[in-house]
Parts: structure tokens; C-alpha cells; sequence
């Protein structure tokens, strides 16, 4: 099999798929990304993946390639994992990098081929795929669009693609493609891993619903955290409390800074978006205010640092600790905690960042920051200390120690997961959204 795009999610897949026993092609057009893949090197922080790659290079069932000649010789089963990012000034999700695959790849195929999208998209794109891969596929060349949308979660790709909770299979009608791709997920269904079989636009929209869902969840429990804070009551034992109930669930209760990334906030609004066109735009007017709420959050955070150092951040010392969007990641797509400590720079605080694994890609979207070589560093001189992205470090850090290095005890948990009672001992002011402590 091809796996077309080589980014977070189509270099996991083409790993995993090779470790399940396949021989996998993976294909990019960023020959940089080919020669480190090639090279044993994954170009993003995905904890597992690196050991995954080497072995499978070795064992040569997995190799790279700029050339999409060579995918369409090798392989008759082809993943599309290309990015659908939001289209500039508009909500729509930009349709031009799957497109390009499949005017790129098609011309190349001869016989009977398997094309299947995990890209994100717009429910009706795979049967305008379709359309357009038929106008360009040759007389005597078959090419079947079907879709398998990808659940997986960034720092727990390579667990959420080789044991995912379910897989699901968008296929067209009359089609042939379900015996190849149980084939191809054959370990899986083996474990009983339930594989849903439907057709093409209920399973582009299973993977915008699974999206709007829990972003709606996290949105959710950030508008109680408001109330929470006007009325003096705790969020985090709320949400521990309501999470006892198994419809409610205690996942993705997480009150905060907010969700952030490169899936949920494009996905919601494409979701939007996308129903607009087809007429149903009332139905998804409440995304509007799930968007809202999220982006709140951020600026809610902003007014409480500026509070904590009495009204202004002007000449004061804050050290935000993260800039992923979340932990184990080193993806700062509109990351909240970037966006935070771009926010007090730009209101004249002198802002010190540091993450375990984002620093480089943090540097490139926010040069004018001030970046730690490490935490300590970070932290030494600090008037405020925000706790932006949950990393394990942060989690575990000692208040006497840090209490050492700062010029204020001042701390802002944004993620809600520091030991309040700890903090407070070692005499640190401590804030947070949804609580009033
Ligand atoms: C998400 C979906 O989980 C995944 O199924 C889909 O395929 C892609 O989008 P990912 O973007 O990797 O995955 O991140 P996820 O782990 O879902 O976290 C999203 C954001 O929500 C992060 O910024 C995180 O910090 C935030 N979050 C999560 C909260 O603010 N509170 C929570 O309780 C949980």
C-alpha cells in the first residue's frame, strides 16, 4: 500500500501499517521529510513512533518517496493523508492539497486501484474525489474512492492507529473495497475491534460529529468554570462529580485554557461551514458559541495575569510554561498557550517561554518571545508564572524549588492540575480558571 502525505498523521499510519505486517509506501512532496523519514528520523515530536520507523525501514517493508510514480508501480491500496486546513478568510476547510493528490496520483494508475481518504473533509467530498478521479483515470484503469476517517490523537497516534477504539468504512454504493480493506485490517478485527461499514457522506460526517463532540464537551464544562468563578465554587470538583454519572464521563471534562491544535478548531468551523452550504446552518449555530467559549478562555486568562500584577503586565516578568498546544505534542498549531503568551508580549510584558519539545516550531510563529534553554532559566526572576500546557514537568514541579528561583510567588494553573493545597503551603498565590481559590 501508498500512504500519501507524510505529516502527524500519514507518517503514522504508513509506520503502523508496516508494523502490522504490510509493505508500505510512504509518499510526500517535501523531499526534506522523504530524506529525514528515509533516514530513520521522524521530523515531529510523536513519542513511540521513531522506534516504529527503524524497525520497518530495516526490516524493508516501509521506504519513502518524492515520486508518486513509483506509489502508483508499488501499490494498488493508496491512504490519502493529506492536511485540510482552514481555508484563508473563510471557516471551509481548504480542499487543495487532496485535490492535488488525486490529479497528481490518478494519471499514474493502471489497473484496479483502492484510493482511501483519512483526511478530514467536508462531508461530499469523497464522491466529488470520485467524480474527478473518474474524469482523469484511463480507459482501462478502475480507481475506487471509499474513506476510513483517522480518530487517532497527536502523542498517542501509534497506540490510537494500531488498537483504535473502532474503524470506520465509508464505501459507495456497489462497491468491492470492503474485502481489501478488512484485509488490510485484518489484526484489528481480530481483536475485535469493531469495523463499521457505511456509506461515503455518514462517514465523512462520523468523524466531524466525533470532533464537534468533544470540543462541544470541553466548551462545556469552560462555560460552567465562568459561573463557577462568579459564584465561588470549585469547577474541577464539580466536573469530578458530574463525571461519576457514565453518560457524562469524566473525559474531556478538563476545565481550562481551552482546546487548540490543528484538528478541533478548523474541523468545528469547517463543520459550520459545510452545513451552511447544504442549507442546515441553523442546525450548528451552537458551534458558534463552542468556538466562542474556547477563544474566551484565552483572553479570560490574559485578564487574570493582568489582575495578579495589579492591573498592567507593562515591564513585569511572566514566564508561560508551554507553548504545544497540549503535552507530549510539539504542535503549536493555535496553540492557547502560545496565543496567551503572545497576548501579554504584545501588552508589554517581558515573556519567557518554555516547553519540553516546542520551542523550535514555537520560535518560528512567535520570534519576538523570549525562549528558555530550560525551566529553570524559565522561571528565575518571574513577577508570574503561568501554567499554560499540561506537561508532566510542570505537573511535578516543586513549589520550594521553584519559590527559589522566582522574584514573586505568583503562579496561574491555566490547565487546573497543580496540587492547590502544595502551592498554597509554600506560600504561593495561586489562580485558576473556573475556581476561586
Ligand atoms: C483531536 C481528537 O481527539 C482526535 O480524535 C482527532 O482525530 C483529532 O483531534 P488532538 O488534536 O490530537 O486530537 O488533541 P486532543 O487530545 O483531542 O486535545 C485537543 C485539545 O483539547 C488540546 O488543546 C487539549 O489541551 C484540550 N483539552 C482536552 C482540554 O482543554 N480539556 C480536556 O479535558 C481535554
Amino acid at each position: 500500500m501508498s500512504v500519501i502525505g507524510t505529516g502527524y498523521l500519514g507518517a503514522t499510519h504508513a509506520a503502523c501499517m508496516a508494523e502490522l505486517g504490510h509493505e508500505v509506501i510512504g509518499v510526500d512532496v517535501d523531499d526534506n521529510k522523504i530524506n529525514q523519514l528515509t533516514g530513520g528520523e521522524v521530523p515531529f515530536y510523536e513519542p513511540g513512533l521513531p522506534e516504529i520507523l527503524r524497525r520497518n525501514l530495516d526490516d524493508a517493508r516501509l521506504r519513502f518517496t518524492a515520486d508518486y510514480a513509483d506509489a502508483a508501480a508499488f501499490a494498488h491500496v493508496h491512504f490519502l493523508g493529506v492536511g485540510t486546513p482552514q481555508e484563508r478568510g473563510s471557516y471551509a476547510a481548504d480542499l487543495t492539497y487532496v485535490n492535488a493528490v488525486i490529479d497528481t496520483l490518478v494519471p499514474l494508475l493502471e489497473g484496479d486501484h483502492l484510493i482511501v481518504g483519512k483526511s478530514t473533509v467536508p462531508v461530499g467530498t469523497a464522491q466529488a474525489l470520485q467524480e474527478r478521479a473518474d474524469a482523469l483515470a484511463g480507459p482501462d484503469t478502475n480507481v475506487e474512492i471509499a474513506w476510513n476517517p483517522e480518530f487517532l490523537r497527536e502523542s498517542h497516534g501509534v497506540e490510537d492507529t494500531i488498537h483504535p477504539d473502532r474503524i470506520v468504512i465509508g464505501l459507495r454504493d456497489g462497491s468491492r473495497a470492503e474485502g481489501v480493506l478488512r484485509e488490510v485490517y485484518a489484526s484489528q478485527i481480530a481483536e475485535d475491534i469493531p469495523f463499521l461499514v457505511m456509506d461515503l457522506a455518514t462517514s465523512e460526517l462520523v468523524k466531524a460529529s466525533a470532533n464537534a463532540f468533544l470540543a462541544t464537551k470541553i466548551s462545556f464544562i469552560n462555560a460552567v468554570a465562568e459561573v463557577c468563578e462568579a459564584a465561588g465554587a470549585d469547577v474541577t470538583k464539580l466536573a469530578d462529580a458530574i463525571g461519576y454519572d457514565e453518560r457524562i464521563g469524566r473525559k474531556f471534562l478538563g476545565a481550562g485554557l481551552g482546546f487548540g491544535g490543528g484538528c478541533l478548531p478548523k474541523d468545528i468551523r469547517a463543520f459550520m461551514a459545510r452545513a451552511g452550504e447544504l442549507g442546515a446552518d441553523q442546525a450548528l449555530t451552537f458551534l458558534r458559541e463552542v468556538d466562542a467559549i474556547n477563544m474566551r478562555q484565552r483572553e479570560r486568562l490574559v485578564l487574570m495575569a493582568k489582575e495578579f500584577l495589579g492591573g498592567s503586565v507593562m515591564g513585569r516578568r511572566i514566564t508561560v510554561l508551554g507553548a504545544a498546544f497540549k503535552a507530549n505534542s510539539d504542535d503549536v498549531r493555535d496553540s492557547p498557550a502560545l496565543s496567551v503568551a503572545g497576548q501579554l508580549n504584545l501588552a508589554g510584558a517581558d515573556v519567557s517561554v518554555f516547553d519540553p519539545q516546542a520551542m523550535g516550531n514555537a520560535r518560528k510563529v512567535f520570534p519576538t518571545l523570549t525562549y528558555a534553554d530550560t525551566l529553570d532559566e524559565a522561571l528565575t526572576g518571574a513577577d508570574l508564572v503561568i501554567l499554560a500546557t499540561e506537561w508532566r514537568q510542570f505537573r511535578d514541579m516543586d513549589p520550594r524549588h521553584v519559590g527559589e528561583l522566582v522574584a514573586q510567588r505568583r503562579i496561574i494553573d491555566g490547565r487546573n492540575v497543580l496540587d492547590v493545597d502544595a502551592w498554597q503551603a509554600e506560600g504561593w498565590t495561586i489562580g485558576a480558571l473556573g475556581r476561586s481559590l
